[in-house]
């Protein structure tokens, strides 16, 4: 992992002509960033102080370390703050969410007050199926406003949710319920996609099997005729709407009572579940949107992300809501009915910030400029990357196509775990392709050896954060060791499990994970997961998954497979298996190359050495290899 790193890739530095007005609010790095060491209690109580609090709190901070409390004893009640600040006053009938279906007319629109009523309706609905603060509403839906409001509708009583994407098969989402004990599923008859019907509901039904804490499912139901519900077990999501009161006061929350679980990929065993709170999240979501993204009273802000993962949570939903933005969300792919469509929709409606994943980049670089060239961009003047890394053909390429060379590119490096964009370079700030840039005002990271030192610049090192932040995870669900081993491997540090590299201005390039996680397209997936579900194959005694190069996903999934006495390799055992890990993780997960082998490499207790496989794959040296058994 250490040594020297190639960093020329950065030596081209990229300054946006600023338009007038538009730099970052927050002034120039350099003196916001010293704002926030000279006090970082000060600072960030300056921000949660732009929010409203139902009580103040008594102290910013308190950090026991790894255990972190901010914004002690405040109350609060995060949709106050995404719904009501808003929808009482000017903005009223403002647009909340803007939402463009597969069919081009296809569109939904709610203002703050329609989005406020939706929300306070479906919590009452929720509460007449005996939800309450503190219980765990699971929800499994296709990207429609509806899913939104099933979330806002959670926080509205204290309900915590757990979100699983709608890409999810049916074993990755049995895991999830139990993990987290849901009481409610919320979810969907179909979903959309290419133009076909992704139906949800026969995927709960089996996920469901062997999950006792389950009492209800919540169906909204898009087709017509309409899905028919058996059991008394299901409810249909309009009805039990119909049914409710339309008034619902905001549950008062303790700043650290839990918002959240959201599940990311372990490198053992089953997936994590990252917990946040109330507070602390809603400060970081706010904050990050507001002035990182820089959102302004007239912009139409578009995320592509889906909000079953942290990147929807946080920017399509609580940090922009809370910002009091316009937000657009689409069910729509990138590439059907044309690689044209996502290009159109921003004409349409005239976004002005646009975030969207490398690995999109990365594929209509592939489709050829003329895609975007048939649209109007004009209005953009701030686009964002999240995921893995912006390498420098794609920042370039998303900085002068997309951007009109015109708009600033934030990579925003962060993690679910964060809650909020750590490191990126501010809108105004010079770019340099290929590194995500500074940590934030608020936030202290920096790039170190494993005992801890800071490296040389042009040394490759473990990205870490070194202090506290609002936004931070609380927990891991259930498991307090996960949660410390976070804090406790790298002196005291918050170890992200990235690599990376400092310049000498201190700008970070992250290379990539340093442990078993597979970045694929944007998506994390834990090695352990996708082996487990390859082994529950019977054809499978044993497997082992590596993640390599992909020119258009980052990195594509490649499985080591030792078949069990009695089957013999063939090219439809392999499809049968890529069928098999899809239908039980879902289509992200599927495996593109598979290889039989006789064995794995391992450590003398038994750990598989991916490493080792990765290396030989990628012919380069695996490195120390004294613990490899023969
Ligand atoms: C990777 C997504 C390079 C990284 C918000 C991290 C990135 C993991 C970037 C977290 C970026 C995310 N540059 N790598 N701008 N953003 N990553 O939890 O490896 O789904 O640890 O959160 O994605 O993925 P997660």
């Amino acid at each position: 992992m250490d040594g020297n790193v190639d960093v020329k890739r950065g030596e081209r530095v990229v300054r946006p002509p600023p338009s007038p007005g538009e730099g970052s609010r927050l002034g120039d790095w350099e003196t916001a960033y010293a704002r926030y060491r000279e006090d970082p209690e000060g600072f960030w109580a300056a921000v949660a102080g732009e929010l409203e609090w139902f009580r103040p709190w008594d102290r910013v901070r308190e950090w026991r370390h790894p255990y972190a409390r901010w914004f002690v004893n405040g109350a609060l009640n995060i949709t106050h703050n995404c719904l009501d600040r808003h929808a009482s006053g000017d903005h009223r009938n403002k647009v909340a969410l803007i939402w463009r279906g597969e069919e081009e007319g296809d569109e939904q629109v709610l203002t703050y007050r329609q989005l406020h009523r939706e929300v306070m309706r479906f919590a009452n609905a929720l509460k007449n199926l005996g939800v309450g603060k503190g219980d765990t509403v699971c929800i499994y839906m296709p990207l429609v406003p509806e899913q939104i409001v099933a979330m806002l509708a959670c926080a509205r009583i204290g309900a915590v949710h757990s979100i699983v994407f709608g890409g999810f098969g049916a074993s990755a989402l049995h895991a999830r319920i139990r993990d987290a004990k849901a009481k409610i599923i919320v979810t969907a008859d179909v979903g959309y996609r290419r133009g076909k019907r992704v139906a949800l509901k026969t995927i709960v039904d089996e996920a469901v099997v062997n999950a006792p804490s389950v009492e209800r499912i919540i169906v909204l139901r898009r087709t017509r005729p309409e899905l028919e519900l058996y059991s008394e077990l299901e409810v249909d999501y309009e009805e039990c709407m119909a049914a409710a009161d339309a008034f619902c006061p905001p549950e008062v929350m303790d700043a650290e009572d839990p918002l959240f679980i959201l599940y990311t990929s372990g490198t053992t065993g089953t997936p994590k579940g990252i917990v946040h709170t109330c507070g602390g999240y809603m400060v970081g979501a706010y904050y990050t949107s507001q002035y990182v993204f820089d959102m302004r009273e007239n912009d139409v802000y578009w995320c592509t992300a889906d909000p079953g993962w942290i990147t929807g949570h946080s920017y399509i939903v609580y940090g922009p809501l809370a910002a009091g933005a316009t937000v657009l969300i689409t069910e729509t792919v990138p590439d059907h009915p044309d690689p044209g469509v996502w290009w159109r929709i921003i004409e349409d409606f005239g976004v002005t910030i646009f975030y969207t994943a490398p690995t999109a980049i990365r594929m209509f670089m592939k489709f050829g400029e003329e895609w975007p060239k048939r649209s109007s961009l004009d209005s953009l003047r701030l686009i964002g990357s999240v995921g893995e890394p912006l390498n420098p053909e794609a920042f370039e390429w998303y900085y002068r196509v997309i951007g009109g060379s015109a708009c600033p590119v934030l990579d925003t490096w962060w993690q679910t775990e964060t809650g909020m964009h750590m490191i990126t370079t501010l809108a105004g700030e010079p770019m340099k392709p290929g590194f995500a840039g500074r940590p934030i005002p608020g936030v202290a990271a920096d790039v170190v050896d494993r005992e801890g030192n800071p490296v040389q610049p042009g040394v490759g090192g473990l990205l870490v954060i070194t202090e506290p932040w609002p936004a931070m995870m609380r927990a891991v669900h259930n498991n307090d060791e996960r949660y410390r081993q976070y804090w406790t491997t790298v002196n005291g540090y918050y170890t992200a499990g990235d690599l990376a590299v400092k310049d000498e201005d201190g700008y970070i390039m992250v290379l990539g994970r340093a442990d078993d996680i597979i970045i694929v397209a944007g998506h994390n997936l834990g090695t352990a997961e996708v082996e487990s579900a390859l082994v529950s194959h019977e054809a499978v005694a044993e497997a082992a998954v590596i993640g390599i190069p992909d020119a258009l996903k980052g990195q594509a999934v490649k499985a080591f497979v030792i078949l069990r006495l009695g089957h013999a390799p063939s090219e439809k055992l392999k499809s049968d298996l890529v069928y098999h890990v899809r239908m039980s993780i879902g289509p992200i997960a599927m495996p593109s190359a598979i290889e039989f082998v006789e064995s794995l490499p391992k450590t003398r207790s038994g750990k598989i050495m991916r490493r080792v496989l990765k290396a030989q794959e990628m012919g380069i040296d695996p490195g120390d290899i004294s613990t490899l058994e023969e």
